[in-house]
């Protein structure tokens, strides 16, 4: 059985007594959990309901020899799919933000090569901490997953943002993260009769193939150097994160980055744009393309098989030739997806580059974005979506924020064909 698996990490804040409701309900939805406790978490809710609600031992202690033994501290996030902070608290995410490990929660996080989403769940005056606020950026850039918390009264008597979503929401989440079907009926414990109707539809690309492409690509000058850009792969590793949790069938094309595999996405990594070019072909035919990957422009003419020597004072030229060029070779292709979609990177003058690439690439949207700042690297981004129609321009979000909103307006344009 291809049971999907959660590794939960309760910390210690009043809300950690939610963290039993949601085992409950994520259970319900056919997913497997196992859960780490801090030794804060074990003073708001005892590690003997945790267990009783996961149906397994808890796991608490980096230096218990039995637990250890059993099962080590890096097998925990291993053997999972996601690994889940609920509550997170602000010492957890401060930590983790400065890479502490001082406990089994803190070096699982440190060790774990899974995606990972935190909760946070804190008093008001925490949350809006410019401290708080550093590490969340930070920990965004560092590719973690953030689930931003629900708005009203708190159990301190203070009101504002920090409290922590209500548990069916972060099962929903957690399932759309899993690319695992989430049923409302299932969490809500009402009968399909009384569901509202109107509730939306949680996979609008079920069904659909979309192919992505992120990061930079490398090209060599010789073995063991070579022309590179400052891409991160971020926002398009977040692109097919988001594709993936609305139901599609993802291919992400990735140029070497280092960023863990969204879950439900089927990546091949390359190196080259011309092993990009090859790579897309293979993928064809689909639905939609999104080509996120800043593709080097050119590439050496020559690269010798040997390294090139310091010779005295002579200093080799570097000839360069074009690359392919992937996403105007797709407009024009026998399988040219329904909708094709380029990025622009640009540090001047973006809609006017943007409106010009969009004619000269032939695809059907330009997402124009402005590097000259952080962008590249960083984890915030604001769109510009150039289409023939005309430009709709997004306020800068979070990477993955701003994805959910470019795939809810691809799955929309899908389904109008
Ligand atoms: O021409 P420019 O690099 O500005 O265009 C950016 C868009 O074109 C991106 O969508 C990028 O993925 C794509 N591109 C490509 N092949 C290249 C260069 C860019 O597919 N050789």
């Amino acid at each position: 059985m291809n049971e999907k698996r959660i590794l939960l990490i309760v910390t210690g804040g009043i809300a950690a007594y939610k963290s039993l409701e949601l085992v409950r309900l994520l259970k319900r939805q056919g997913l497997s959990v196992r859960a780490v406790m801090t030794q804060s978490a074990t003073e708001f809710v005892t590690p003997l309901s945790m267990s009783v609600m996961t149906e397994d031992q808890v796991y608490g202690h980096m230096f218990d020899l039995k637990e250890e033994r059993e099962i080590g501290h890096i097998q925990l996030s291993r053997q999972a799919d996601l690994v889940v902070i609920c509550p997170a608290t602000a010492n957890i995410l401060a930590k983790m933000a400065a890479g502490i490990s001082d406990d089994l929660a803190t070096t699982i996080l440190l060790a774990t090569d899974k995606p990972v989403l935190a909760v946070p769940a804190m008093n008001v005056r925490m949350w809006n901490h410019p401290a708080t606020q550093r590490n969340l950026a930070q920990l965004r850039a560092d590719g973690v997953h953030i689930m931003d918390p629900d708005e009203g009264a708190m159990a301190c008597g203070e009101f504002g943002p920090g409290r922590l979503p209500e548990p069916p929401a972060i099962a929903e989440q957690i399932c759309a993260m899993l690319g695992h079907d989430f049923d409302a009926m299932l969490t809500s414990g009402r009968s399909p009769t009384t569901v509202p109707s109107g509730v939306p539809l949680a996979r609008p690309l079920s069904g659909q193939r979309i192919l992505v492409t992120a990061g930079p690509t490398h090209e060599a000058i010789d073995p063991v150097r070579y022309i590179a850009n400052r891409s991160s792969g971020r926002q398009g590793f977040a692109i097919a994160a988001a594709a993936a949790a609305l139901g599609a069938d993802v291919t992400l094309i990735a140029g070497p980055v280092h960023l863990a595999t969204p879950p439900g996405v089927a990546r091949i990594d390359v190196e080259t744009a011309i092993d990009m070019q090859a790579a897309v072909e293979k993928a064809l035919p689909v639905d939609a393309a999104i080509m996120v990957a800043a593709v080097a422009d050119w590439r050496a003419a020559q690269a010798p098989e040997q390294k090139i020597k310091k010779d005295g004072g002579n200093i080799p030229a570097l000839n360069l030739t074009e690359n392919p060029d992937i996403l105007a070779s797709l407009a024009t292709h026998t399988h040219r997806p329904r909708l094709l979609i380029g990025f622009a990177a640009e540090t001047e003058k973006i809609l006017e580059h943007a409106q010009a690439k969009l004619a000269k690439k032939g695809c059907d949207w330009i997402v124009a974005n402005d590097v000259s700042g952080d962008v590249m690297g960083g984890a915030k981004n604001a769109f510009h979506i150039v289409t023939k129609d005309g430009v709709d321009s997004w306020p800068e979000s979070a990477k993955d924020v701003i994805a959910r909103k470019l795939m809810e307006k691809v799955a929309d344009a899908l389904a109008k064909g």
